[in-house]
């Protein structure tokens, strides 16, 4: 839950001065409506204050598909991306899950199931034994197609859990780099995004095969070529820049940027492993967070005595959710918001996610 009040927003820049009374309205007519329709609204941490306030649990990709898996409530109006109502709705069939805008995508999360069936033939007939490691930015089709889940928050846990060497890690090719070190795998190159030559592929990655033999390591991390454009576009620059300023600052980066700044960052977070971190750490009151910008926006409203250095990037996608289509979401039902999988597809998605919950446990 996040509590704040429309002057504070309004003070803070996050709501016009002008739009305040609606606001107001629509908090108070969404509340009613939560109220008279028992319904659950689950937001996640990159959206705007303004539809947090509103939320009945604000979390990181894992908190909310967790928690999809014991609501109380008759329907769920999803305040995130469609990868995570969908998600909500694997765990929870019996829901109607609505999504307020169609348009809240994920440039993650289009993954073709035929292009993930002709990775996974390539890495049989190479004889190699590998786990389908599928993050949940990404459909029920393909989460559908593999072994096991995984979110920002657990991916390298659950890859230490698996009994197989070699991963095939889908579809961000920058978390597969977190889950190798972490694990003592060798981060192979992804293939060239939309060109996948076999032949040529196996070439490129043969002597890194070889090295990693010869240092002894688990196994290989074999990343999908896919990235955030969001976290993707982040450089060493926002880095050196910060550390140019501020030395002392703290940085701390989402799993989503590139490895180069994996590694000058001090932290490698989650979403809500970052919300954590500023709690835990009151004494670390300057600090950079490269992710999304609602949730940095969110931090500086909860910490006014910490200084947040602003690196970070809005998502189009997240951003196209709003208190107005919240709130039409929740008084019409439109059948158009409504997100579903046809059940066959479910079935396997939803085994894909459970896993997920349990090694992560
Ligand atoms: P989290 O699981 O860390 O909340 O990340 C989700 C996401 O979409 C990151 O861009
Ligand atoms: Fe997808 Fe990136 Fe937006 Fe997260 S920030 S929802 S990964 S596009």
């Amino acid at each position: 839950m996040f509590d704040v009040s429309i002057e504070r927003l309004v003070r803070g820049g996050q709501v016009e001065e002008s739009r305040a009374a609606r606001v107001a309205f629509l908090w108070e007519e969404i509340r009613r409506l939560k109220r008279d329709k028992h319904a659950f609204v689950p937001a996640h941490n990159y959206q705007v204050p303004e539809v947090q306030a509103i939320a009945d649990i604000v979390g990181d990709s894992f908190e909310l598909a967790v928690r999809a898996r014991n609501v109380d409530a008759r329907l769920v109006v999803f305040c995130g991306v469609r990868f995570m109502a969908e998600g909500c709705y694997t765990l929870a069939p019996h829901l109607p899950v609505y999504l307020p805008n169609q348009r809240a995508l994920c440039s993650l999360a289009e993954v073709d199931a035929d292009d993930l069936e002709e990775r996974q033939d390539f890495l049989r007939s190479l004889g190699r034994r590998f786990a389908t490691m599928t993050y949940v930015n990404t459909y029920a089709d393909v989460k559908a197609l593999s072994d096991v889940c995984c979110t920002s928050a657990n991916a390298a846990k659950i890859a230490g859990r698996l009994d197989v060497p070699d991963i095939l890690f889908v579809p961000d090719q920058n978390l597969a780099y977190q889950v190798a070190i972490k694990t003592k795998r060798m981060y192979l190159p992804p293939p060239d995004p939309h060109a996948f030559h076999p032949k040529e592929y196996l070439a490129r990655i043969e002597p890194l095969l070889r090295e990693g033999e010869r240092q002894g390591l688990v196994g290989n991390v074999f990343p999908w070529e896919g990235a955030c454009h969001v976290h993707h576009e982040m450089t060493l620059a926002d880095i050196a820049t910060i550390r140019r300023e501020d030395p002392t600052a703290v940085v701390i980066v989402h799993g989503e940027v590139r490895p180069e700044l994996q590694e000058a960052a001090d932290e490698v977070m989650s979403t809500s492993q970052m919300v954590k971190y500023v709690e835990a750490h009151p004494e670390k009151n300057r600090l950079a967070i490269l992710t999304e910008c609602g949730l940095v926006v969110r931090l500086e409203l909860e910490h006014p005595e910490t200084r947040f250095y602003r690196v970070c990037r809005l998502c189009e996608h997240m951003k196209a959710i709003d208190l107005e289509n919240v709130y039409l979401a929740l008084r019409d039902e439109p059948p158009e918001c409504r997100v579903t999988v046809p059940e066959n597809v479910r079935v396997g998605a939803a085994r894909a996610m459970e896993r997920m919950i349990e090694l992560a446990g």
